[in-house]
């Protein structure tokens, strides 16, 4: 028997009805991110694996867990991204972004790939909309709060109001090793009480234990009391610098010492954005600065900060109403004879060429049955023809919603009476408070 083919686990098929609600998300960032003059990037899919090792760690569960690499008779050493981060910074040094421009900002939009265990809100492939901020010399704690500030308008712009922007610093790499010091001293006395999984990274990775999941561990991790004592004085001013710039953008945000994120290039500056609503894959957004990375890459010295929200969970955390589908057909077009589908071509072309959202009912059938389709269709308005059409040189107009309908003269071929009328109901049903379709 063949196999009947099925979706891979973790990923999904976004549906055409769904595609309208993906495009304004991405519309809606380009506009914000345009505001705040930052440059598009498409970085290829797939990089070479060790890329993701040098910058992400090797002990982060990324790496460790999640790469997907890929395995080719040709060639070897490429994995599927799992972020945009590390590539923006290969694509940077590869380009001498650095002589180009004192600051670089760049966004990305574009699917990643992480081999997790699926479950609601975290998929094997997603997608981000993620920024990177990079240039030499440029680390500032205003910039950090613009970057933060950046992330809180996106999300507002899409309709979100409900979550919660944590912050956090891990100060130096001198500050974060002496963090890694303290935790461990910290940790050592409650190591039995840990998961399997955290009794290693005790040894490999301390600050992955504060990222674990598990119910005993979030128990040890919520009775540690962590202080800011491994911070040196420069790490703790540009701390409280970054947090009064935020007061000073007005971005209400939380102070979370365990917030230490799960990628090693982080130093100073972490962040993330949670919604409550999701569950326990709560984070829609997160970043933080890491201004060794590009050096760590063999790159020129660069500071650097970024950000990348999922575009999935931001979608489940929507309400409702923001949900709208933009764009639904204008005009369908019903012919009751092989002459009539010929004329209904013909207009169904001017009418997109004059930029309505036209269709046609290919099949002719009983107008019962092609209403049916109209209807499933979700035109708005009707264009009948049939042989008393034909004859009168008109078609008949009827509007979906109000049920009413008129005769249209289509007289020499010109359509443009037509063409009126329906621009015509597009700016009613604009000012009814409908979403418009089209221009
Ligand atoms: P991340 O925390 O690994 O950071 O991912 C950022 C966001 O991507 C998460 O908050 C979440 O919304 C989404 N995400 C991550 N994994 C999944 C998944 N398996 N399924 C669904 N959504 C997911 C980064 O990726 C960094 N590159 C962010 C960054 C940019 N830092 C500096 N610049």
């Amino acid at each position: 028997m063949t196999k009947k083919f099925s979706l891979p686990r973790g990923t999904a098929d976004i549906l055409p009805e769904e595609v309208p609600l993906w495009l304004s998300l991405e519309a809606r960032a380009r506009e914000v991110l345009g505001c705040y003059n930052y440059k598009e990037i498409r970085t290829p899919v797939f990089e070479e694996a060790a890329l993701f090792k040098r910058s992400l760690g090797q002990t982060s569960d990324v790496v460790k867990k999640q790469l997907l690499e890929l395995v080719s008779s040709k060639e070897e050493g490429f994995a599927l991204r799992p972020e945009g981060t590390a590539a923006v910074a290969r694509s940077y040094i590869e380009n001498s972004m650095d002589r180009r421009e004192g600051v670089t900002k760049l966004f990305y939009i574009g699917p990643m790939f992480r081999g997790e265990r699926p479950q609601k809100g975290r998929l094997r492939q997603f997608h981000q909309i993620g920024v990177e901020v990079i240039g030499p010399q440029t680390a500032s704690p205003y910039l950090d709060a613009e970057v933060i500030a950046l992330n809180v308008h996106l999300l507002k712009a899409f309709g979100l109001e409900q979550f919660t922007l944590k912050i956090n610093t891990l100060g130096s790499p001198e500050d974060k090793e002496n963090l890694s010091g303290i935790l461990r001293r910290e940790l050592n006395p409650q190591t039995a009480h840990l998961c399997p999984d955290c009794r290693e990274r005790f040894d490999r990775n301390v600050f992955r234990i504060l990222d674990c999941k598990h119910k005993e561990c979030r128990a040890v991790v919520e009775n540690l009391r962590l202080g800011y004592e491994y911070l040196s004085d420069a790490g703790r001013e540009y701390y409280g610098k970054v947090k009064e710039a935020l007061r000073g953008l007005d971005v209400a945000f939380e102070e979370v010492p365990s917030l230490v994120r799960g990628l090693d290039y982080y130093t100073h500056t972490v962040f993330e954005i949670c919604a409550g609503s999701l569950g326990s894959q709560d984070a829609v957004s997160a970043g933080g600065r890491y201004n060794n990375l590009v050096a760590q890459l063999k790159g020129p010295e660069a500071d650097a900060i970024g950000f990348a929200l999922g575009m999935e969970r931001v979608l489940l955390a929507m309400p409702p109403q923001e949900k709208l589908q933009e764009g639904g057909l204008e005009a369908y077009l019903i012919a009751l004879d092989e002459p009539s589908l010929q004329t209904a071509c013909r207009i169904a072309d001017a009418l997109r060429r004059a930029g309505i959202r036209s269709d046609v009912g290919y099949r002719i059938s009983s107008m019962k049955s092609q209403m049916r389709l109209a209807d499933k269709a979700g035109a708005r308005s009707v264009v009948i023809i049939g042989e008393q059409e034909l004859q009168k040189q008109c078609v008949t107009l009827k509007d979906m919603a109000r049920g009413v309908q008129a005769e249209v003269m289509i007289s020499n071929n010109d359509f443009s009476f037509l063409i009126r009328e329906l621009k015509e109901r597009r700016r009613e049903t604009t000012c009814c408070g409908h979403i418009p379709a089209g221009n």
